[in-house]
């Protein structure tokens, strides 16, 4: 039995502020997710595809409007799944986290600070107890179901830190909520450098990777720190079972997907042998590969899509890892990115 000693059991709930909300409506259903309820007293919209949740605060005052004031468009709380909320939150508290004023909150359950001063809500109905979305959310007159493209649940998010405090966050994570290390990562493109630090949630269902960027340059780590005005999300991982069918049905015109190499795809199949999807198909869609001869992954980025935040969309044949071996093809990617824009 893993050290759990707040009693963590997943991601309930991803919340996302934004002065420009439409655009999100957009991204979301882009994804495949279906505008399904409201919050019964506030103006947040709740989103759903299988085991991944969305609000989408649309409040003009309030933690969730400040936070996008701040920020820009960001993701301003998350609610973890927890056996008792207030105890959770009592327990994070004597651990060292910070009690959020609970008048303070949008939202009416018990939180603490997490990175850059977002939420995190402890959320105890959940399961066989029903749950939030049934209880504090009313189905819409017109819901706006989309199809299903196949996204079950978040794999992992990454957070973005300012340099020399990786350290800290990652204490954070583990003597708090018990995280446990799982990788280290030192990544060194054409001009830039970071060093990420991957944690894993103490019940094994999700990750968190933290990037601090190297030396004084604009790396892409610093250069998300400056946009967003502080740490934050980077990116949130989609889990899939079939990237390729996804991908099919992504609209393209709403979501754009990082390019690669021209000779990524010379090699790969040999680096990664085992591969059981149709290798032209991976081509086609621009999908990374990444493993070893036990498992793999395949795992593709968006640009950035909110602000300085992207999503990545990932599928896992036995393989825990982050496409480590792709990490060098990503970060020269967005170095082409950056130079592009003129940042570098
Ligand atoms: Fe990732």
């Amino acid at each position: 039995m893993k050290h759990n000693p707040i009693g963590l059991r997943g991601i309930e709930f991803t919340e996302f502020a934004s002065p420009d909300t439409d655009y999100m409506h957009q991204v979301y259903t882009a994804f495949g997710f279906s505008h399904l309820k409201r919050h019964k007293t506030r103006d947040i919209s709740y989103y759903n595809q299988n085991d991944i949740h969305f609000l989408l605060n649309h409040q003009r005052a309030g933690f969730s409007a400040e936070f996008a004031r701040q920020h820009g468009p960001a993701i301003c709380s998350m609610g973890w799944r927890v056996d008792n909320a207030e105890y959770a939150r009592a327990e994070a508290i004597r651990r060292g986290a910070r009690a959020a004023d609970p008048t303070r909150t949008d939202l009416p359950y018990p939180a603490i600070y997490g990175i850059g001063d977002s939420l995190i809500y402890f959320i105890d109905r959940w399961g066989p107890q029903g749950n939030i979305y049934q209880s504090d959310f009313e189905p819409l007159e017109k819901p706006q179901h989309v199809p299903d493209l196949g996204f079950i649940a978040i794999d992992h998010l990454t957070n973005n830190v300012y340099k020399g405090t990786m350290e800290r966050w990652a204490s954070f994570y583990k003597e708090v909520f018990g995280f446990e290390e799982v990788r280290y990562f030192d990544i060194k493109g054409q001009k830039t450098g970071l060093i990420s630090y991957a944690l894993r949630s103490p019940d094994g269902s999700f990750c968190i990777p933290i990037n601090e960027g190297k030396d004084d340059n604009n790396n892409q780590i610093d250069e998300y720190l400056t946009q967003y005005h502080g740490p934050g999300v980077q990116h949130i991982a989609f889990l899939t079972n079939d990237l390729l069918a996804s991908l099919d049905g992504l609209d393209r015109s709403v979501i754009d997907t990082l390019d690669i190499s021209e000779h990524y795809y010379d090699e790969v199949f040999q680096r990664v042998p085992h591969v059981a999807e149709d290798h032209q198909r991976i081509h086609d869609h621009q999908v990374l590969v990444d493993g070893d001869e036990r498992g793999y992954l395949l795992q593709i980025f968006t640009r950035n899509l909110f602000g300085p935040i992207f999503i990545e969309m990932i599928q896992r044949h036995d393989n825990q890892g982050f496409g480590e071996g792709n990490f060098q093809a990503l970060f020269e990617s967005i170095e082409r990115d950056q130079q592009r824009r003129g940042v570098l």
